[in-house]
């Protein structure tokens, strides 16, 4: 074939020609995006309440997000971590001073899996060097939940705790232990000697919205003390904003009587606010009782850890951008405040096909009833699960939301989505849900 005909080829041509076909793709390309709207190729215009699945925090192209680009991408774009780089230790202050407000250390990555391999190689690196005050024992299991996700690095899969990821994959990475989701009593009986940290979401996003009730924090905390070992946040998806605090776990907790903080924490998606970057933070708490015992963030010493791209200036200074705009807005307000009134919304539409309202702030878990939508010929001809049925129904009346799992549709908004916006997307939703009811 030559070069003319190659260039007439679509883009669903070309997709199914030369990509792997690893994602079960929606048949739609986009080719522009403007705060909370996306263009597709044929300029149907969208209302975009997935936001790349909690990426674009500040929504598409924010003027503060090109600015950082435009001008660190005209300064230096690359630095190797071989050196000091200006703009990676700005973006720890302000992790350690703003949002974590607790001391610490941060690494910088570029993804959420890549992350959470970081805390698990922190993890194992303080069962490691603790093993002496451990008579001897080098600790290395994780305990984690079911339905949980982590990512899809082969240490991203172990921790998961979904089948799914991990089928053809084996043999999987050592050392992991999942536990049903809040469930106190089955957490604690899976702490044994080896045991060196327990990592989970506040809210377990691809799992379905599911929240962390108080009592699994507090179990955590309890667990932690008893026996010396980290617990560990991933806030991939639920941090920076998106619940209705800095961090998922401050609202998962509020009312709740428990005074919580973790030992270390991941975060990537809507760090970068689209642009990749990702990081952990760890904490000061000392391996031992020695008044000169190391601390946990000092654990990944010279030579432990890296990545090429991690932090880099420009993936820096667009992360700085993005959080700095974040607290600017105090968009965890809005979160906080339309997150509220789209729930009293949907909760008055006493609608059939919702069976239960999950989530905080902009994480909006919307559960379908599996059996009334079963009443649908439309939705029965199409072979899809009923999570991805409406999201198709969303996409074509102009909402863009994601599905978790078989039975929830998920919103993940931009944090400064306005309360325009957010009417619009309800009017959507309703008229989408109604006309599949009947
Ligand atoms: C909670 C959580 N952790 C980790 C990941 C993996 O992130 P990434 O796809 O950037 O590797 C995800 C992605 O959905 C996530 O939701």
């Amino acid at each position: 074939m030559n070069a003319a005909n190659e260039s007439e080829l679509d883009t669903a041509e070309m997709t199914s020609r030369y990509l792997m076909g690893n994602y079960g793709r929606f048949p739609v390309a986009f080719s522009r995006g403007e705060g909370a709207w996306l263009w597709d190729e044929t300029g149907k215009r969208y209302l975009d309440f997935g936001m790349g699945i909690a990426v674009c925090s500040l929504g598409h192209c924010h003027p503060v997000i090109r600015r950082a680009l435009s001008e660190q991408g005209g300064k230096l774009i690359h630095c190797s971590n071989l050196y000091r780089v200006r703009e990676q230790a700005e973006l720890a202050r302000f992790v350690v001073e703003k949002v974590m407000r607790r001391p610490g250390r941060v690494f910088f990555c570029n993804s959420g899996a890549e992350a959470n391999d970081a805390l698990i190689k922190l993890a194992r690196k303080f069962g490691h060097d603790t093993a002496g005050a451990n008579d001897g024992v080098a600790r290395h299991e994780i305990v984690t939940c079911v339905n949980s996700f982590h990512g899809r690095t082969l240490g991203g899969i172990a921790a998961t705790g979904q089948e799914k990821v991990k089928t053809g994959f084996d043999p999987a990475l050592p050392g992991f232990t999942h536990v049903p989701f809040n469930d106190c009593g089955a957490l604690r009986a899976a702490v044994g000697p080896r045991t060196a940290a327990i990592l989970f979401e506040a809210v377990q996003g691809e799992g379905g919205i599911h929240v962390a009730s108080p009592e699994f924090f507090r179990t955590a905390d309890e667990l932690r003390r008893e026996h010396n070992l980290l617990v560990m946040m991933d806030e991939v998806q639920c941090g920076l904003g998106r619940t209705g605090d800095w961090c998922g776990w401050e609202t998962a907790l509020r009312g709740g009587g428990v005074d919580f903080a973790p030992d270390a924490v991941s975060w990537a998606k809507g760090f970068g606010g689209g642009f990749p970057i990702g990081a952990i933070w760890a904490g000061e708490r000392p391996l031992s009782g020695e008044p000169d015992a190391p601390r946990l963030c000092e654990v990944l010493g010279p030579g432990t850890h890296g990545s090429t791209f991690g932090g880099t200036p420009l993936a820096s200074a667009v992360g700085l951008a993005v959080l700095e705009e974040i607290a600017r807005g105090e968009l965890w307000r809005n979160a906080e405040r339309l997150g509220r009134d789209i729930r009293e919304a949907v909760r008055g539409w006493r609608h059939p096909l919702v069976a239960e309202l999950r989530g905080l702030g902009l994480m909006v878990g919307f559960v379908l009833d599996e059996s009334r939508i079963a009443e649908n010929a439309d939705f029965r001809a199409s072979g899809r699960t009923p999570a991805a049925h409406v999201v198709t129904k969303l996409m074509e009346a102009g909402l863009i939301a994601v599905p978790a799992g078989q039975r929830v549709v998920r919103w993940l908004p931009a944090l400064n989505v306005s309360d325009d916006e957010v009417g619009e997307a309800l009017a959507i939703q309703r008229r989408v849900l109604d006309a599949l009811a009947g």
